[in-house]
């Protein structure tokens, strides 16, 4: 019976049987019991110990305690080990860029990833002040003082995350005509002019849009050709609008058509782009706008899949801290009115300032919204950029080592 297959088979099927009711062990109780071997346990792994003894309540201390101040501890401390994580992620990602590993495709996936995670977290912390919200505005007021001078705006990791995503020095808004840094002392003042000065997410992204392929002057061009592609393409519609009979509707498309006119005018003029990074209106160099401009044309080829994806979840970042502070800001109205806060700002004024343009790192990926045009306006691939664009090459060697160091 042995060389029988059929049997094989079976007595296999048999082995992975699971053990019957009667007589036999209950599955789910087979463990090892690893807890008694003396090994790492749950809460030595995570120093919950620490953890969950670092709720000292003022209020409690002051012999007057306050039972909401514990959430409102709690709130404060999830978002700052929340702040960690992407603090993390955002590193690595700086560094996959800073090392020139990101030449490399096949580290896309990485950076990818990362990003994404740090908008999933994002998501998460617009959410979570709903749980705070639950406190009313009198419970606040009960153990408010006991915390004063204390306040968010002295959050360390949250100013160095704005820093290392990119936010501008200079278009910060004053805090009670003070700058954000001088809140901060010694080694704190420090390690945010080390983040104002490492670059920033949104440099190295701009260094890598720099880059595109299909951007090369000797090459496909694909600014000049766009340019050439837009113009013509409104040439045609005035000559289609120039034949239609005198009318209202005559009027409007030909008003429609010269603000088209001036808007691609700008676009391609590179001293206005210029002008409007120096009023921090543009934060991309002219060539990161292209390469930009150029991934969102041809997202649909293989090699700018990837990177079509970076950018939108770029946006994501922004949408999401621009919700942040959406919500902050609500429910600071909720809870103080007009009041000044525990840190010195006017309070609702001075965040609901923080609400802006300013404050959104890739705004100019927003923008390029603006510029699309109809498919056929767009240039078309030439067999050779069209190869180019379906299959990653490493040109440069030096760079096609993969970023695996974790
Ligand atoms: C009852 C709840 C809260 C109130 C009333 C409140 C109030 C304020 C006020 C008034 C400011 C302006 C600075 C000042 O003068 O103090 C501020 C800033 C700030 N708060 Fe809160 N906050 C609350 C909850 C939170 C939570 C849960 C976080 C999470 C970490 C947070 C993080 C921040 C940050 C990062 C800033 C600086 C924002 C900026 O300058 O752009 N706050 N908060």
């Amino acid at each position: 019976m042995s060389g029988c297959p059929f049997f094989e088979k079976r007595h296999l099927l048999f082995r992975n049987e699971p053990p019957t009711k009667e007589g036999k062990e209950d599955a789910s109780q087979a463990g090892d019991n690893k807890t008694s071997k003396g090994r790492f346990l749950y809460g030595d792994y995570l120093q919950l110990d620490k953890i969950v003894s670092a709720q000292l309540l003022q209020s409690e201390l002051k012999g007057n305690k306050i039972h909401d101040e514990h959430l409102f501890i709690v709130t404060h401390q999830a978002y700052e080990l929340w702040f960690k994580q992407i603090l993390f992620e955002l590193d690595s990602v700086r560094g996959i860029f800073i090392s020139g590993h990101v030449r490399d495709e096949r580290n896309m996936l990485k950076v990818n990833t990362r990003i994404h995670r740090i908008t999933m977290i994002f998501k998460l912390l617009v959410d979570q002040f709903s749980v705070l919200e639950t406190m009313t505005a009198l419970d606040f007021f009960y153990f408010r003082d006991y915390l004063a001078p204390a306040s968010g705006f002295q959050s360390l990791q949250f100013r160095i995350l704005e820093n290392k995503i990119g936010v501008l020095d200079n278009l910060r808004v004053p805090y009670n005509k003070l700058h954000y840094k001088d809140n901060f002392k010694g080694s704190e003042n420090e390690l945010l002019l080390a983040a104002e000065q490492e670059p920033s997410l949104l440099k190295l992204v701009e260094e890598w849009l720099e880059r595109t392929p299909g951007l090369e002057v000797d090459g496909f061009n694909f600014w000049e050709r766009l340019r050439i592609n837009i113009f013509d393409g409104l040439n045609c519609d005035e000559e289609k609008i120039e034949k239609m009979e005198d009318s209202e509707e005559k009027a409007e498309v030909m008003d429609e058509l010269v603000k088209q006119r001036e808007l691609f005018t700008s676009l391609f003029d590179e001293q206005r782009h210029q002008h409007l990074v120096s009023k921090g209106e543009r934060r991309l160099s002219y060539k990161a706008l292209q390469g930009a401009l150029m991934i969102n044309f041809y997202r649909e080829e293989p090699r700018f899949q990837v990177p079509f994806q970076l950018l939108t979840s770029l946006m994501d970042i922004d949408t999401l801290m621009t919700k942040w502070r959406y919500n902050h800001v609500c429910m600071v109205h909720r809870m103080i009115g007009n009041k000044a806060g525990t840190g010195g700002s006017s309070g609702y004024q001075y965040l609901r300032s923080t609400v802006s343009d300013r404050y959104k790192v890739f705004v100019d990926l927003f923008n390029l919204a603006t510029y699309l045009v109809p498919r056929h306006w767009v240039p078309k691939l030439n067999p050779s950029v069209d190869r180019f664009l379906f299959t990653a090459e490493c040109y440069d060697s030096s760079y096609c080592s993969s970023d695996d160091s974790d």
